[in-house]
């Protein structure tokens, strides 16, 4: 098993730096939508990945470090642009907050679900903007209705003037990591579906196309359970051996994510993958 770390040993010595970052985005959660819409779940292709159980959970905005915190400081960390993807958006409360922070970034989001209403709303997406459809329709069957998905993207820029791609669409077709292809990625947020399969079919999609600036990057996956140890492990090795990095700091640790909760409620076991041009993920 990976030792467990905890978010001190990371932050180190720039817990104000850390601080910032936190009251930055409890700021934008304060001043963002409204992320529950109940309907918006009912019509959805899979409730976005919001169970009934958390749903009120959507607007909580929580005292504690987030994931998303981290992701930030990690990024700050980092020389150049930020290029991110995040694997996964649900309602958005993630990619908002990071498109509230980033400025003259470049930032691509895929999910199956449409954009929703409140990111739509939230990160000033032109009334005007709409998904351009590409591909070939993907039919899903899943209970009594078949479900048809058009793969779609929406192209849009921030108020922070950060171009953002909205990729809806299902992450297993292979299409979409073609058209991911004109650029390299130094942050990835891998938070889609939870099985070791799956994130090993993220990452060789992801060399494959190759998606990752191997200069410098983070890489941050969300509940690494036990059984999907050894997936983290396999990606370490390879990046190490792809990319001949001597050294690929690897760090498994307990943190709230985006719907917050109570402390002790809603920690999830993140795992963190990071080469810097200077300095280590835990000194
Ligand atoms: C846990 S939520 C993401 C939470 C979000 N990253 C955040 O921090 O707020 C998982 C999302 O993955 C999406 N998802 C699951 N399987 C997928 C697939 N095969 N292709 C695309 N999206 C998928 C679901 O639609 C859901 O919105």
């Amino acid at each position: 098993m990976l030792p467990l770390r905890k978010l001190e040993d990371i932050i180190g010595a720039d817990g104000d730096r850390f601080d910032e970052i936190k009251k930055r985005n409890r700021d934008a959660l304060r001043d963002g939508p409204d992320w529950c819409r109940p309907e918006e779940l009912k019509k959805s292709f899979w409730r976005y990945g919001v169970g009934a159980p958390s749903e009120p959970g959507l607007n909580v905005i929580p005292d504690e470090a987030t994931y998303c915190d981290l992701v930030q400081y990690l990024a700050g960390r980092l020389t150049k642009k930020i290029n991110y993807l995040e694997i996964g958006v649900s309602v958005g409360k993630s990619v908002f907050q990071h498109a509230r922070a980033w400025s003259d970034a470049h930032m691509a989001a895929v999910d199956i679900e449409e954009i929703s209403s409140p990111l739509r709303e939230g990160l000033g997406v032109p009334a005007d903007a709409q998904p351009e459809p590409w591909g070939i329709v993907q039919i899903f069957h899943q209970g009594k209705n078949p479900k048809v998905k058009c793969p779609s993207t929406l192209r849009w820029n921030t108020p922070l003037n950060s171009e953002f791609l909205y990729h809806s669409v299902d992450k297993f077709k292979e299409d979409l990591w073609k058209r991911l292809g004109d650029r390299q990625f130094n942050v990835v947020f891998s938070d889609a579906f939870h099985q070791p399969e799956s994130i090993l079919h993220e990452f060789a999609a992801l060399v494959n196309n190759d998606l990752i600036d191997r200069d410098e990057f983070v890489l941050i996956w969300d509940d690494i359970t036990e059984n999907m140890e050894g997936a983290l492990r396999q990606i370490a090795s390879a990046l190490g051996t792809l990319y001949g990095i001597n050294r690929v700091d690897t760090a498994l640790l307990p943190i709230l994510g985006t719907y917050g909760g109570p402390t002790g409620k809603g920690v999830h076991r993140i795992g963190v993958i990071t080469k810097y041009r200077e300095g280590k993920l835990i000194a």
